[in-house]
């Protein structure tokens, strides 16, 4: 089994808040990201699949063909987007870190599936210091 990874970017806003919550015990839990004005993040995107590798070409899959799908199906609807107001899929989803990586496997499990591989990891970088990565469970 080989694992092969694409990265992609792309900058996005946000505000991480609980609207059951006060707006101080946001501010307290989530800080800047509860940001009533919203705030950006420039991300970073790893999309990590696994498979055999082919005998024809040597590849377990084809990079360019995960470019674009990632690209499609998640890069242009989110990049220079707001997560709260212009991301469909995000509708009612707490947009921390953690939320949007499960979203984009949800998005992104089938389409692997279609190319012959399986989705192994979405690691999703939102600072230099910080990251989440989900396998699926
Ligand atoms: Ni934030």
């Amino acid at each position: 089994m080989m694992y092969v990874t694409r990265r992609e970017y792309f900058n996005a806003a946000h505000k991480v808040y609980n609207p059951e919550w006060s707006d101080a015990k946001n501010a307290e839990v989530f800080g800047g990201c509860a940001n009533p004005n919203w705030h950006g993040h420039n991300y970073v995107l790893f999309v990590t699949v696994k498979g055999e590798i082919s005998k024809e070409t040597g590849f377990v899959i084809d990079l360019k063909k995960l470019s674009q799908i990632i690209k499609k199906e998640i890069i242009e609807k989110v990049d220079h987007k707001n997560f709260n107001l212009d991301v469909p899929f995000l509708k009612e989803v707490l947009p921390s870190t953690e939320n949007v990586t499960v979203a984009f496997w949800k998005i992104l499990e089938k389409p692997v599936l279609d190319m012959g591989c399986k989705l192994h990891s979405i690691k999703l970088q939102e600072t230099e210091n910080n990251y989440v990565e989900y396998f699926g469970e």
